[in-house]
């Protein structure tokens, strides 16, 4: 099956935009394999918008030469040699979002071209498309077009949920849905990414998953959507929440550059093993009190249920209780059971609670905690 698990991995939109050649994307392969990113369950190298020529010759998409000189498949063989995954982009118009061709009416040979280069993922964007066009067939001509290549390939669709209150994107083949806006690099945007998701977050399951856009972790305010930058705390924060509700984890950060902070942030055992769980149990709201203060549960596989609390007050505010009564899990006290209460991101045992936990926070922090049911000790 394919998208087992929400994709991990790594794109070049985020910091490089435009600004990308085969010598950097193999350098991020690198990275990911050097600096135990694939260890940690980061898969897929994927190249966005404007890798090809601006027209499409003999009617094919060409990869820009001047920047893959040695052409795609040797980039895909090389990536593969390192045991990664090889992902590209194309659009559902005309052009693309940054205006170069794109697969509207070309779905089959394209795909098909994807396939002969070694393609394990597409991401299919959603701008420049004709008036007269029907979205819906359209995803669904590119998904029956990856499933004739006869290549296992993903397909990472997105129209940022404009079109898809009712979430159609998986019905029509995708793998995973941009369900949100693009990302920009302040806490706001990935904030308010979070409170649109809440209203939206029972659809994922293992096969199709809500995509809320590629991580700003340790972005810092560069690259092609850093605007001011977010704190270190705030990044954990947005990473937590990205795990949490089950979204694909594509690091959008220059990994050759990335602080310490931020790197232990993307490769936190804790947090990607609740985004990993081999159950995919979506996340379902329990409180939001003010649009500020969110309390999170998610079913774990085994005896586990994971319950986030997320402040997304302003950084400034004084520590606030968020406390969750084990009814709001189902767990009533007459069942006679405790939860054996362990903090996600650090790994300390916070102990057993009977009938309520409260977490403490100040704006913009959050606590992930993985809850256990046991018989109390006699
Ligand atoms: C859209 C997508 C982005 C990125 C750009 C590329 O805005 O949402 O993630 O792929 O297009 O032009």
């Amino acid at each position: 099956m394919t998208a087992k698990k929400p994709p991990m991995g790594w794109n070049s939109w985020n910091t490089f935009g435009e600004h990308i050649n085969e010598k950097l994307i193999m350098e991020m392969a690198d990275q990911l394999v050097n600096d135990g990113y694939k260890d940690a369950g980061y898969e897929y190298v994927i190249i966005d918008d404007c890798w090809s020529l601006k027209e499409r010759v003999d009617g094919k998409l060409v990869p820009d030469p001047k920047l893959f000189p040695s052409g795609m498949k040797a980039l895909s063989d090389y990536i593969h040699s390192k045991g990664l995954k090889f992902g590209m982009y194309s659009c559902a118009g005309t052009k693309t979002c940054a205006g170069y061709p794109s697969s509207y009416g070309h779905e089959f040979e394209d795909a098909r071209q994807f396939a002969e280069w070694g393609v394990d993922y597409l991401k299919y964007d959603f701008c420049n498309f004709p008036v007269s066009g029907d979205a819906k067939n359209a995803y669904l001509t590119m998904a029956m077009a990856l499933r004739h290549t006869g290549r296992d390939i993903l397909f990472a669709a997105c129209n940022w949920g404009k079109y898809d209150p009712s979430g159609w994107m998986r019905s029509r083949g995708a793998h995973t849905y941009r369900s949100t806006g693009d990302i920009f690099d302040v806490p706001r945007s990935y904030q308010d990414i979070f409170k649109q998701q809440v209203e939206n977050i029972e659809g994922n399951a293992p096969g199709c998953y809500n995509d809320l856009d590629m991580l700003i972790v340790g972005m810092h305010g560069k690259g092609n959507v850093g605007i001011g930058g977010c704190s270190d705390e705030q990044y954990l924060q947005h990473f937590a929440m990205w795990a949490f509700l089950t979204s694909p984890l594509i690091i959008g950060a220059d990994i050759r550059s990335i602080d310490g902070s931020n790197k232990a942030t993307l490769l936190n055992k804790g947090l990607i093993a609740i985004n990993q769980d081999g159950e995919c149990c979506p996340a379902f709201l329990i409180e939001n009190v003010g649009d500020k203060h969110y309390t999170l549960g998610k079913i774990l596989s085994g005896n586990r249920v994971a319950i986030g609390f997320f402040n997304i007050g302003e950084p400034t505010e004084g520590p606030c209780h968020m406390s969750i009564c084990f009814d709001d899990l189902g767990i009533h006290s007459e069942s006679g059971l405790f939860l054996k209460i362990t903090d996600a991101i650090t790994g300390e045992e916070l102990g057993t609670f009977q009938d309520a936990y409260t977490a403490v926070l100040r704006g913009c922090q959050s606590q992930v905690v993985i809850a256990e049911l046991v018989k109390p000790e006699k």
